[in-house]
């Protein structure tokens, strides 16, 4: 039955989860040819969590959901949907459902969306659309990524930037709608600038072949680690991130000066503050926390919005743009009020 009378939606819990092991500069600085000095005054990034091989992103994603549903005061069983917006699931078929079985929510359909480090994002605003036509009333909303599995720990230009970890946020249908405007955008033209590609191994199926009787061979494979180019992604989020900040502030018809807070996904601090300083939002109003979790990925935007609405810095009814961006290449944003 469509719930058509509620119409919107309001995000009313929050939760995060990170592994316990914590890798600083110093230890990085053991590692590969770098200085906490170089990656501290060129990202702002001091530490990250780093899963161990036992640890699961399952795991840490339904710990985080668990917390977002604490919040919310709402039971497993209540939820509708589950979306985990994920690159790195332990199972390529997809973790949702596993994520789904373990929280026992038995009513809910689950599944993977793959954005990398626009999963959040993208996510808040694919869940809004089952519930603004009335199909849902309660989606859970998790991001989880555990980026070390796929960074190459001997590449200096890129393992020093990523970190693991999982937010969750549970949002509403609602008769007052909370999410005010987005954006999202997609350019594979430059896809080549942040990639995690499969790599093929040519496998000969001998003695079988084609029904033609043409030899028949498969592609076996796994995949690679990150590949970057660091200035590339850097001149592309600073340029694209601040417009769909500013298109979805226009269709939310709100201007920069009414936000209490802009949250951007975790890449580089010095790609927060260019974006802020462009937006005109002053440093006191910019949530973050690249020092202490590092890039992780579609994590990275409920992580933060978990802690700033645990210590009281974000309130209900606080007016907040976040936007993410990456791999793809894909960007968007999105501004919502925070809780009912
Ligand atoms: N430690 C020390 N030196 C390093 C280093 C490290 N970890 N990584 C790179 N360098 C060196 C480079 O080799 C280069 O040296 P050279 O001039 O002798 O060749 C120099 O530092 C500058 O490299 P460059 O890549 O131009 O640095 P940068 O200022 O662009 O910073 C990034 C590199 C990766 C921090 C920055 O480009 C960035 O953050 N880009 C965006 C990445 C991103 O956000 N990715 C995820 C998107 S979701």
């Amino acid at each position: 039955m469509l719930n058509q009378e509620l119409g919107g939606v309001a995000l009313v819990g929050t939760g995060s989860a990170a592994p316990q092991a914590v890798l600083d500069n110093g230890g990085l600085e053991r590692r590969v040819e770098t200085s906490d000095e170089w990656i501290t005054t060129r990202t702002g990034i001091r530490r990250r969590h780093l899963a161990a091989p036992g640890e699961s992103l399952t795991d840490l994603a339904e710990l985080a959901g668990r917390r977002a549903l604490e919040m919310a005061q709402m039971e497993a069983a209540d939820l509708d949907l589950i979306l985990l917006a994920t690159s790195t699931p332990d199972d390529l078929f997809g973790s949702a459902a596993r994520v789904q079985g373990q929280l026992g929510a038995t009513r809910a359909v689950a599944f993977d969306l793959t954005a990398a480090c626009s999963g959040f994002v993208f996510g808040l605003v694919t869940a809004a659309q089952f519930l603004r036509t009335g199909v849902f009333r309660n989606v859970l909303l998790i991001g989880a990524d555990l980026m070390s599995r796929w960074v190459d720990w001997d590449d200096r230009r890129t393992c020093i930037l990523f970190g693991d970890g999982a937010g969750a946020v549970v949002i509403r249908a609602s008769d007052r709608d909370r999410l005010l405007g987005f954006e999202m955008r997609s350019d594979g033209t430059q896809n080549s600038s942040l990639t995690l590609n499969f790599q093929a191994q040519a496998r000969s199926l001998e003695p079988a072949t084609a029904t033609d009787g043409s030899p028949l061979a498969v592609a076996l494979g796994t995949y690679q680690t990150v590949a970057m180019n660091g200035p590339e992604v850097y001149r592309f989020a600073v340029r694209r991130v601040p417009e769909a900040i500013e298109k979805a502030l226009f269709k939310a018809n709100r201007t920069a000066a009414d936000l209490d807070w802009l949250l951007l996904h975790q890449a580089n601090q010095r790609i927060v503050d260019a974006v802020a300083q462009r937006l005109e939002i002053p440093p006191e109003k910019v949530l973050g926390n690249l020092c202490e979790h590092g890039n992780t990925s579609a994590a990275s935007i409920p992580l933060a919005l978990d802690a700033a609405v645990r210590d009281g810095r974000v309130k209900p009814g606080d007016a907040i743009a976040t936007a993410g961006f990456g791999a793809g290449l894909s960007w968007g944003a999105a501004v919502f009020e925070w809780g009912a």
